[in-house]
């Protein structure tokens, strides 16, 4: 009998499978020219993500021009934050900037509810996607962490250090919790309606779980994700849905990780051999070759992610990825120099 089910959700499923699946993060995005020229059309890249036909052309790029094993949702992490009122717009070589940052404990008593209807487009983006897909090709649907949605909040934009968030964090614990709890509803509220739209797995970015310390990464972002998770495998809708966790550079050994309930851990490049040894077997992993590499000459991207397929080559569950996003000085050969090597592994 011939396995149909799409290699992606077979190592969801901790299957062993000769060659791994690929998926890049943050593989539609402006080092590939197709999309700088739909981009070039739009002031804000948010009013972008409010176009689901444009979404849906967006994520396909990727998965046209490098034949991948899953689409990712064209959209971003931020959609929830403006919809809780605080006015995102994405400023040229800035990044994203609030016009309504949280500022004062009021400010987080004050928020709105959160309407998950508020973001139709998101869930019309899902659908189109799913539809224009193949269908052997699943659709991962995604949120920011209920900590890094509460950072870019408090902070009102990008930052190395996150110092206004770190003060008002340490000032405001009751305020703080409350923030989080809300943005954790909001969360499932928006997976959910991801999936019902068509989405067959979510991923978690906690992209600024690094600037946390162990303790601090437990009391402000892993429990809230292990509430979130949780509350996902509960629910009817969405109890089938494996769960993909990526957390930045987190101050946590991979168990910690694992300890969330996630189906799948992202690895960073920088976990180290006994931190992946630790997780085989447990649950699926997907990663994690440092997206720097693609900057350097084809035969040092081969050595460099034969070391990593030859690492994994026995873990049941392994998908490939980077370990963290490509970003905008790639060059698309190279993306597809990479997924080449793989397949021939
Ligand atoms: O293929 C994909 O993954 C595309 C979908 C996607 C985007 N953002 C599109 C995007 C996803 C999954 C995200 C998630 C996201 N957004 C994260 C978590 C992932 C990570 O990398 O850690 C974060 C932290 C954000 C917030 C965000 N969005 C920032 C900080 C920025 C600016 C980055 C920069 O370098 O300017 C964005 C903008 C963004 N999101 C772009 C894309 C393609 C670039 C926007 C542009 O074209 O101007």
């Amino acid at each position: 009998m011939i396995n149909s089910n799409p290699v992606f959700l077979e190592a969801l499923k901790k299957e062993k499978l000769s060659t791994p699946p690929i998926w890049y993060m943050r593989q539609a995005g402006r080092y590939m020219p197709e999309y700088r020229k739909i981009r070039s059309k739009f002031k804000n890249f948010l009013d972008m993500c409010r176009d689901p036909e444009v979404c849906c052309e967006l994520a396909l790029q990727p998965i046209d021009a490098f034949s991948l094993d899953a689409a990712i949702l064209f959209s971003d992490i931020l959609t929830i934050p403006d919809a809780l009122g605080l006015k995102v717009k994405f400023v040229e070589k800035e990044g994203p900037v609030f016009e309504n940052p949280i500022n004062s404990v009021d400010d987080v008593n004050n928020l709105i509810p959160f309407d998950p209807d508020s973001l139709s487009y998101v869930y019309e983006a899902v659908s189109n996607i799913k539809n224009a897909l193949p269908r052997d090709i699943p659709l991962i649907g995604f949120c920011g962490s209920p900590w890094t949605l509460a950072a870019y909040s408090i902070e009102g934009h990008s930052s190395k250090n996150f110092e206004k968030t770190i003060k008002f964090v340490m000032d405001n614990k009751a305020e703080t919790h409350l923030l989080l709890s809300r943005l954790t509803d909001a969360c499932f509220l928006y997976l959910r309606k991801q999936v019902q739209a068509g989405a067959d797995v979510v991923q978690i970015f906690d992209s600024w779980a690094n600037i946390l310390d162990s303790k601090q990464l437990n009391d402000l972002s892993l429990s809230y994700i292990k509430f979130l998770i949780t509350a996902l495998k509960q629910d009817p809708v969405t109890s089938n849905i494996p769960i993909i966790l990526f957390a930045r550079e987190p101050s946590c050994n991979s168990r910690t990780l694992i300890e969330t309930s996630a189906d799948c851990i992202s690895l960073y490049w920088s976990m180290n051999d006994f931190d992946i040894d630790l997780a085989r077997g447990k649950t699926a992993l997907q990663g994690n070759l440092d997206p720097k590499i693609l900057l350097e000459s084809d035969v040092i991207i081969k050595n460099e992610t034969y070391k990593i397929l030859d690492r994994f080559k026995d873990f049941p569950g392994y998908i490939f990825n980077l370990g963290h996003g490509l970003t905008p000085d790639i060059n698309p050969e190279k993306v597809k120099y990479l997924t080449e090597i793989v397949r021939e592994f």
